[in-house]
């Protein structure tokens, strides 16, 4: 049976694994992203097989045409999205076709309407943590499985829908015939509005009541409407649902691995929790 080793909640900020990079104290940094080089080591640590992906789209492989609520990725393989200057430099991300449609067979029955994608390439919403976790490869060490979410047009599903759907995917997860060791990945956030009147907006204190829950009290978070979210965490800070599908998907006693926090990156608040099951 395959096994959820644990979660990571991460930001994808397009600059986010330079950042991270040049900060490394050894390199004359100060050190204000040691937690985001703890959370790689502990996933390499984990040693996974497959990373189960919960990212966005940002309108660059989903153009607004077609906009699926949630998607999942069933192929052999991913190309990283063409973002407007060709596509991201970095390697094709090998699939886990198998897992991929257990997920779907499992989950779709149960009520959630995946899409489901035998091609999709995947934007800096799912390339760009796995930069930050990975560093720059020739070749990435584990497979993925991509689920796509619609954080971008309203409509947008609610908390509660995104933490339902993730203990969907668990309890798939759970019964996948594999031996795959795999660990979720919530991406987006912490808060940000990238336009309008309110750029610049930033909540800290939102962001870390945001950590102290996804890790103890989840189901708290889904009380919290769209307009909530984006009242809170700005317009792309409302990208946080998709920790809470993470957080779904993992036991009920978990622990805290790891926790960091920086403000600002770009002009967005970074944040990053590794959660373990127990
Ligand atoms: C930034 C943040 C995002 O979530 C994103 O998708 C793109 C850019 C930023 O802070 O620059
Ligand atoms: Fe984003």
């Amino acid at each position: 049976m395959a096994e959820i080793l644990g979660g990571i909640g991460i930001s994808h900020v397009p600059s986010l694994a330079r950042v991270v990079e040049q900060d490394r104290p050894e390199l004359g940094g100060e050190n204000h992203f040691a937690a985001f080089r703890d959370v790689a080591g502990w996933l390499a640590d984990k040693r996974p097989d497959v990373l189960v992906v919960i990212y966005n789209d940002h309108g660059s492989a989903l153009s607004l045409e077609v906009v699926p609520t949630f998607a999942v990725g069933v192929a052999a393989s991913y190309l990283p999205a063409d973002e407007g200057r060709g596509r991201r430099p970095v390697p094709a991300f090998p699939g886990a076709p198998e897992l991929s449609w257990h997920i779907v067979d499992k989950v779709i029955p149960e009520g959630f309407d995946l899409t489901v994608c035998q091609r999709l390439d995947v934007d800096h919403g799912l390339s760009e943590p796995l930069v930050t976790l990975f560093g720059e490869v020739d070749e990435w060490p584990v497979r993925i499985v991509p689920v796509a979410v619609n954080v971008v047009q309203q409509p947008t599903p609610s908390a509660q829908r995104c933490f339902d759907l993730g203990r969907a995917i668990g309890r798939a997860i759970a019964s996948s015939p594999g031996d795959e060791r795999v660990v979720v990945v919530g991406t987006g956030g912490m808060s940000h509005q990238l336009q309008g009147e309110r750029a610049g907006y930033i909540n800290s204190a939102f962001d870390n009541s945001f950590l102290d829950d996804i890790v103890d009290d989840p189901q708290a978070l889904t009380a919290y409407s769209n307009v909530e979210y984006i009242e809170l965490a700005g317009s792309e800070g409302a990208e946080l649902v998709m920790w809470l599908i993470m957080r779904g998907a993992l036991d009920g006693n978990v622990r805290e691995a790891h926790r960091g926090y920086r403000v600002p990156v770009s002009s967005t608040a970074a944040g990053i929790v590794a959660i373990e099951n127990q």
